[in-house]
């Protein structure tokens, strides 16, 4: 399956990822979790892409397809892959569009993230990562065993740099302005399925078996 999943930030698509990675066996491609580690390691592509990272603007469309073409390159999962975070404007719609179809594919399915804006300071504000596999934790609704600890490896949790609540109003103007007309984009080819993502996580994991079963 090649699946795609959107929605605002805080909606839930880096917690759900693993469930569905494993149970459906697929590659995890996260434009965000590619981009902070090319800016933790002070690539060019780390650099140039930092600036608007931190204000929680969206990265140009050239960088951000360039970065999904090679790991989709370099990918050896034969069942297909969950793009998290990418497609995120009309354009890179397209151009994913276009990548797949010279591999003779298509994206099965768009899992869209539904949730109320008022909902997301929170989770965002609360959030702890576990940077090196992107584990998300939150001091609230999913607090690890022991504080400040990842669950796995017991390594030490980080807060992202963008977590805060001014950078998330740029963030979610981002998501409005640019990455709804994506939702509409896959909706005219009939393979959105809406997900209630205000609801506790393994409700939303349940919405997402059903809408990829
Ligand atoms: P990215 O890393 O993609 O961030 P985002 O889209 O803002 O999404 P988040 O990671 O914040 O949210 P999430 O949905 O994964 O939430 P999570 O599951 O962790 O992008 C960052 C930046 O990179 C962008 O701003 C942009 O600059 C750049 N970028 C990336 N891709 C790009 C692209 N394609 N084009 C251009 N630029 C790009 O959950 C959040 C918290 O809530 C966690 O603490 C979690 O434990 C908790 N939680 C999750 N689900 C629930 C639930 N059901 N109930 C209660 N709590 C929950
Ligand atoms: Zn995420």
């Amino acid at each position: 399956k090649r699946v795609i999943l959107v929605g605002p930030p805080g909606c839930g698509k880096g917690t759900q990822s693993p469930l569905i990675k494993d149970e459906f066996c697929l590659c995890h491609l996260a434009t965000g979790d590619m981009l902070r580690a090319a800016v933790a390691a002070k690539t060019p592509l780390g650099i140039k892409a930092k600036e608007a990272m931190d204000k929680g603007e969206l990265v140009s469309d050239d960088l951000v397809v360039g970065i999904i073409d090679e790991a989709m390159k370099k990918t050896s999962c034969k069942k297909g892959f969950i793009l998290d975070g990418f497609p995120r404007t009309v354009v890179q719609a397209q151009k994913l569009d276009e990548m797949l179809a010279k591999q003779g594919t298509k994206i099965d399915k768009v899992l869209n993230f539904a949730i109320d804006d008022a909902i997301l300071e929170e989770r965002i504000t609360g959030r702890w990562i576990h940077p090196s596999s992107g584990r998300s934790y939150h001091i609230k609704f999913a607090p690890p065993k022991t504080p400040g600890t990842d669950d796995v490896t017991g390594e030490p949790l980080i807060q992202r740099k963008d977590d805060t609540a001014a950078v998330l109003k740029s963030r979610l103007e981002a998501f409005h302005v640019q990455t709804k007309p994506v939702i509409d984009y896959y909706t005219k080819k009939g393979i959105v399925a809406n997900l209630h993502a205000e609801k506790p996580p393994k409700e939303v994991t349940a919405e997402v078996q059903k809408a990829l079963s």
